[in-house]
């Protein structure tokens, strides 16, 4: 049904572009027709993107705790090495600029965000501003959030007030000087924060669209695997080509499609057979933060949002990113090396 609109849509669209090009007085009746037909097609199109159209659950709160768990809300705002409550914050972020204390964004109205409605939630999640007007650094990723669907981020919202309340009172970040003025995050946001709403591309398929909206989106994957400038802005035409980790002596992975620095060699069932236990097509096992995502959100997805963005991801543009590939193997033989030494 969905393709069948689809078709029409695109017919339509084309007939209108064609019109446009002459002229719309000879044409009005038909001009209507396709109009009125376009836009139910388009609203067809966008179909089954969204989260909360896939869960096909009824229920807003369930749905807003599957869209938590894909966007690592509960990861990063749940402090678990310190046993603190869900949702209570508490967790550090360690960047280059310091170290940020995620915020309790349980519903208690002390120590938490229970004093906001639900539009200063969506200021915070897709503007990065707080209700008192303040900026936030973008290593909350608002910068993907910010095309976040409405309906998505008012059952995230439901869910929030679902939570139990948390007593944690926020930890003051330590950031160094002169990142810690708070000029830095607003001058930052001006010079490179666009508001973009997800834009769904009818030359592909939903569920390319729909992988597209778990990576860009809701999982932010390109924030950690894509080089950054010197201030922290993502360098947007090397995304997603790996970047050197911000404070370890170790590399993100290159996770386009190229067949020696990237994953070019992996076909979709392997990303997403990583997708869901971790390992890798060699039967390694991923790391760290990886490890974390897999185990808190990627593992906790349907089959068929592992395949989207699997999908998603076989269709970036290839970037050869030689450097990096350089690192990991003179990494790797260091590691080599070392065992050597160690057993002798
Ligand atoms: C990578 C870690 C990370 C992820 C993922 C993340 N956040 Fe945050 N969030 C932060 C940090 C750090 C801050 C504080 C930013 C600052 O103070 O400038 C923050 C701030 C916030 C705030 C503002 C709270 C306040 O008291 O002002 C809200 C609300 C929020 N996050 C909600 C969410 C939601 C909802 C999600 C999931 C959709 C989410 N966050 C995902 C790290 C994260
Ligand atoms: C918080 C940072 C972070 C985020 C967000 C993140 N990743 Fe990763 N990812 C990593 C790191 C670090 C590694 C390397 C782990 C290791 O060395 O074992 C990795 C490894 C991978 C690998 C293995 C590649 C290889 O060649 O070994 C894939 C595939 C991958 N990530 C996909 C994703 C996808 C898809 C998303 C979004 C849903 C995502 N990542 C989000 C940090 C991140």
């Amino acid at each position: 049904m969905v393709n069948v609109m689809n078709l029409i849509g695109r017919r339509c669209k084309s007939h209108l572009e064609n019109m446009r090009a002459t002229t719309y007085i000879p044409h009005f009746p038909k001009l209507i027709v396709c109009g009125i037909i376009f836009a139910t097609c388009n609203s067809f199109t966008t179909g089954n993107v969204f989260a909360n159209e896939i869960t096909k659950d009824d229920n807003s709160i369930a749905r807003g705790a599957y869209i938590a768990r894909t966007s690592n809300c509960i990861s990063c705002h749940t402090d678990v090495k310190d046993g603190s409550p869900l949702l209570g914050g508490g967790r550090p972020i360690t960047t280059k600029f310091g170290i940020f204390f995620t915020p309790n964004i349980t519903a208690d109205p002390i120590t938490g965000i229970g004093q906001w409605n639900l539009e200063d939630f969506r200021n915070a999640l897709t503007q990065g501003v707080s209700p008192q007007e303040e900026y936030y650094y973008p290593v909350f990723p608002y910068t993907s959030f910010n095309a976040m669907s409405t309906t998505d981020i008012e059952d995230l919202w439901r869910y929030l007030e679902s939570v139990p309340t948390a007593k944690t009172v926020n930890r003051k970040h330590q950031i160094k000087f002169p990142f810690s003025l708070s000029l830095v995050p607003r001058l930052w946001r001006k010079t490179f924060f666009r508001h973009k709403p997800f834009h769904f591309n009818p030359k592909e398929s939903l569920r390319w669209n729909r992988g597209s909206y778990l990576v860009e989106v809701l999982g932010h994957c390109h924030e950690c695997h894509s080089p950054r400038n010197f201030i922290g802005a993502i360098i947007k035409k090397e995304a997603y080509s790996g970047a050197k980790h911000p404070t370890e002596n170790s590399y993100i992975p290159n996770i386009t499609p190229d067949p020696t620095s990237g994953i070019g060699h992996w076909d979709e069932d392997d990303i997403s057979w990583f997708l869901e236990t971790g390992f890798l097509p060699d039967g390694d096992v991923t790391t760290g933060v990886m490890a974390e995502i897999v185990e808190t959100s990627t593992s906790q997805l349907t089959m068929s949002d592992r395949e989207a963005i699997a999908i998603f991801l076989k269709s970036l543009p290839p970037i050869e990113n030689l450097s990096l590939e350089r690192k990991k193997k003179n990494a790797e033989e260091g590691w080599q090396s070392n065992a050597l030494h160690n057993n002798n």
